[in-house]
């Protein structure tokens, strides 16, 4: 789009703020399927941190814990948990990005930064979104090194290259973040006004609501459509909605889900379950009038119901998705995976069924 305010390419990278990056590491390497590349810690001249690039397909993960105590993460883990600290998108020019946005109205963390090492000059500035998340702005195409500086390429002897075990997935769908109660349109007036988003497309909580518990969403994108996020906030309903329930555990606004595309979602859920990857359990009546539902898919439907995965259709085409349980203790961040057949939508057919699940669990953990 030529007269696109804010140039954004892509989501670069999720950088996640955890307890154990080298434990979490082995979790969505083993689990989730992804390739340990790149580490940075005391052993690459880093002193407070540690941190670990994984990829897969066009996918980049990078898990950073502190080293000592008086490192800042240490207050937003004691706070959040586990959980998203950064969404990065890659700009053709990062001061230009900064300056825009920050004009605009976005609060400035990290003013635009050069950093250079003998791989070339990765570019960077950051600036705050939702909560304690922020967005940073990359530009790489200078740099050959396996991530930025400071990385070194991951030690082929602890992370033996035989024993990667991908499970197809290939780009990041959507990233969808959870506000407080009458927050949604300011966060989304932030991403029109100030990131150059536009809507797309918005449920309220006459499509969202099941007997107990609701939410508002709305889904915004940026100019190229390849970044998509879904911004959510509690609704009213009899009982705790899960949008509430995430803001208390999370201690205020953050990332709720990362959804992933898969070109089979078959074969990649078979593999993720092998590995012992949970997902939300769909009870089986979600199947009995599916076909009716939904038509005509490529897909066995016995073998979707045997593995839980759910599906929707809207005048495009359909979608098949999955959503995993939350990743860590707190009822916080959660995973979807979704494999696309045409339909660009999110599976608001699946909403009621799936917010029941959730309310399943909601139930045995005494917050509904
Ligand atoms: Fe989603």
């Amino acid at each position: 789009m030529p007269d696109d305010p804010l140039p954004l390419r892509r989501v670069d990278h999720v950088t996640f703020a955890v307890g154990n990056a080298r434990q979490s590491a082995y979790f969505y390497r083993n689990a989730f399927g992804f390739d340990v590349v790149g580490y940075a810690g005391l052993e690459t001249g880093l002193k407070n941190e540690a941190g670990y690039v994984l990829t897969q397909g066009h996918i980049t993960f990078v898990l950073v814990s502190p080293l000592h105590g008086d490192h800042p993460d240490n207050a937003r883990l004691s706070m959040h948990g586990d959980g998203v600290k950064d969404v990065a998108l890659e700009v053709d020019d990062v001061t230009a990005a900064y300056e825009t946005t920050t004009r605009l109205g976005a609060v400035g963390v990290t003013e635009p930064t050069r950093m250079e090492d003998e791989n070339g000059v990765y570019e960077y500035a950051t600036i705050r979104t939702y909560g304690d998340t922020t967005h940073t702005f990359v530009n790489h195409d200078r740099y050959t090194g396996v991530f930025a500086p400071g990385y070194r390429p991951i030690d082929p002897i602890r992370y033996n290259p035989a024993t990667r075990r991908p499970v197809g997935l290939q780009a990041i769908d959507h990233i969808v973040g959870n506000v407080e109660l009458g927050k949604m349109d300011e966060w989304v007036h932030f991403y029109e006004h100030v990131m150059g988003f536009s809507q797309l497309v918005h449920f309220d909580d006459t499509d969202i609501s099941t007997e107990y518990s609701a939410l508002m969403s709305k889904v915004v994108q940026n100019g190229n459509g390849r970044i998509k996020f879904p911004i959510n906030e509690p609704a009213e309903g009899r009982r705790k909605s899960q949008i509430q329930e995430y803001l208390e555990f999370y201690g205020g606004p953050g990332v709720q889900h990362i959804a992933m595309l898969t070109g089979n979602i078959m074969d990649t859920v078979t593999s993720m379950l092998a590995n012992d990857v949970s997902f939300l359990y769909v009870p089986d009546t979600y199947y009995d009038d599916l076909s009716a539902r939904v038509g005509q898919i490529d897909e066995d439907i016995a073998r979707i119901g045997q593995l839980g995965i759910l599906v929707d259709r809207d005048e495009e085409g359909y979608l098949l998705q999955i959503f995993t349980k939350p990743v860590e203790d707190r009822p916080t961040l959660f995973f979807e995976i979704i494999q696309r057949h045409g339909s660009r939508g999110f599976g608001i057919g699946n909403f009621k069924a799936l917010f029941e699940a959730i309310e399943r669990e909601q139930q045995v953990r005494g917050t509904l």
